[in-house]
């Protein structure tokens, strides 16, 4: 009878210590998920539409062109981009960011 009882607590001693296991397996990988996966499916996109077909969207302008002032994009919401169209203010409105453009601007002699 004692035999039976020894045997009957340790396998229920067995699973626990496996289930104890089986969940401290489980919150690790979820924490290396949540933390230090480099899985680029997981993070977000910042260009959600421009040039989608291109692997790199690369603008460039000479200096001489760009008159007295230009405002760029850097929301990557503008209809217009690389140039600003004020989409930035309803991107930051909706997500809490605070994303602006980029103003070149010639210096006043
Ligand atoms: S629209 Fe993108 S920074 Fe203004």
């Amino acid at each position: 009878m004692d035999v039976l009882r020894n045997c009957k607590n340790f396998i229920v001693e067995w699973i626990g210590a496996v289930s104890l296991a089986a969940g401290a397996a489980a919150v690790g990988y979820l924490a290396y998920k949540t933390l230090l996966s480099k899985d680029k499916s997981c993070k977000a996109m910042v260009n959600l539409h421009i040039q989608k077909d291109n692997p790199k969207v690369v603008h460039a302008f000479d200096m001489e062109d760009l008159g007295d002032k230009a405002v760029y994009c850097r929301c990557w919401r503008s209809k217009k981009f690389p140039l600003c169209d004020g989409a930035h203010t309803k991107h930051n409105e909706e997500t809490g960011d605070n994303v602006g453009p980029l103003i070149i601007k010639r210096k006043e002699a």
